[in-house]
């Protein structure tokens, strides 16, 4: 098994805030993400996909295969939005650990039958954020 990884980058904002909190318990938990204008990131989102070698092309999957995938299922829904007005996060806050596993549920269906192993998002440069979804069969790994 192979793994393959590439980057992309999508612009959004969002604003941290959870309905059933008071203002106070939204300051005390999100601090300045929860500033009622909202804030932007330039997230980089980071898909790993694993597989076996395809013979006849020496590949795990064709890159323009993944960038296809990824731009019409994840970044012509996020590149410049707000996350919060996307119903994804209707009932859920916009962190990037929510958003790691939505991506990571939006892509595993258009991706198959090749594995997809993780989705990682750097939300600056200090944060970042991974999600593999369940734990692999030993045999897909
Ligand atoms: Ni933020």
């Amino acid at each position: 098994m192979v793994r393959f990884s590439r980057r992309y980058i999508f612009c959004a904002s969002h604003r941290l805030h959870v309905d059933t909190l008071s203002e106070e318990q939204n300051r005390m938990a999100f601090g300045k993400c929860n500033n009622p204008h909202g804030h932007g990131h330039n997230y980089v989102l980071q898909v790993t996909v694993s597989g076996p070698v395809d013979p006849s092309t020496g590949m795990v999957l064709n890159m323009a295969t993944l960038d296809a995938a990824v731009r019409n299922t994840v970044l012509d829904r996020f590149d410049h939005q707000n996350l919060n007005f996307d119903p994804l996060f209707a009932a859920q806050t916009s962190t990037t650990e929510n958003l790691c596993r939505e991506i990571y549920h939006l892509l595993v269906p258009v991706l198959q039958p090749v594995f997809l192993r993780s989705v990682r998002i750097e939300e600056t440069e200090n944060n970042f954020f991974e999600y593999s979804g369940t734990i692999p069969a030993v045999s897909a790994a």
